[in-house]
């Protein structure tokens, strides 16, 4: 799957975001390295420390379904009922929870905005010196 398919499923999942708070729509759409797709949106929550961001969501989606390996995930975000003009980039949390099931040298990270921009990271790129599994081991 190219990154402007993927961009379409996050835009997609964009549609389903649960924000009455920011109003701020994020959505994600995750592949696994065996071609599977999984889509995340936040979802959050009116005493705030409980909101689920896009990522996230797509990422417990998938590993509730058994899924371990993972190739790529693209996001977009942007305030509610427009389109995203700007890139949005994952938050420090959700970095750790990719860290947690993906290889930082070969997972890559794609953020779009709603119209034709987007850029592609390795997720080493995005949190350098990841703490993860390996570190345990
Ligand atoms: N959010 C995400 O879903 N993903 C990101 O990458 C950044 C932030 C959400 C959390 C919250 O619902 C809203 O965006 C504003 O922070």
């Amino acid at each position: 799957m190219t990154n402007e398919q993927l961009i379409i499923e996050a835009k997609k999942a964009r549609e389903h975001a649960y924000v009455p708070y920011s109003k701020f729509q994020v959505g994600a759409a995750l592949l696994t390295k065996d071609g599977k797709l999984y889509h995340g949106c936040n979802i959050e929550n009116a005493a705030y420390g409980p909101t689920n961001c896009a990522e996230r969501t797509a990422f417990f989606k998938a590993v509730y379904d058994g899924e371990r390996e993972f190739e790529k995930i693209a996001i977009v975000g942007g305030p509610q009922g427009d389109e995203a003009d700007v890139l949005c980039a994952p938050c420090g949390v959700c970095r750790q929870v990719m860290m947690e099931f993906c290889n930082p040298k070969t997972f890559k990270i794609v953020l779009a905005d709603g119209k034709d921009k987007w850029i592609e990271r390795t997720l080493e790129e995005m949190l350098p010196f990841g703490f993860g599994p390996e570190n345990l081991k």
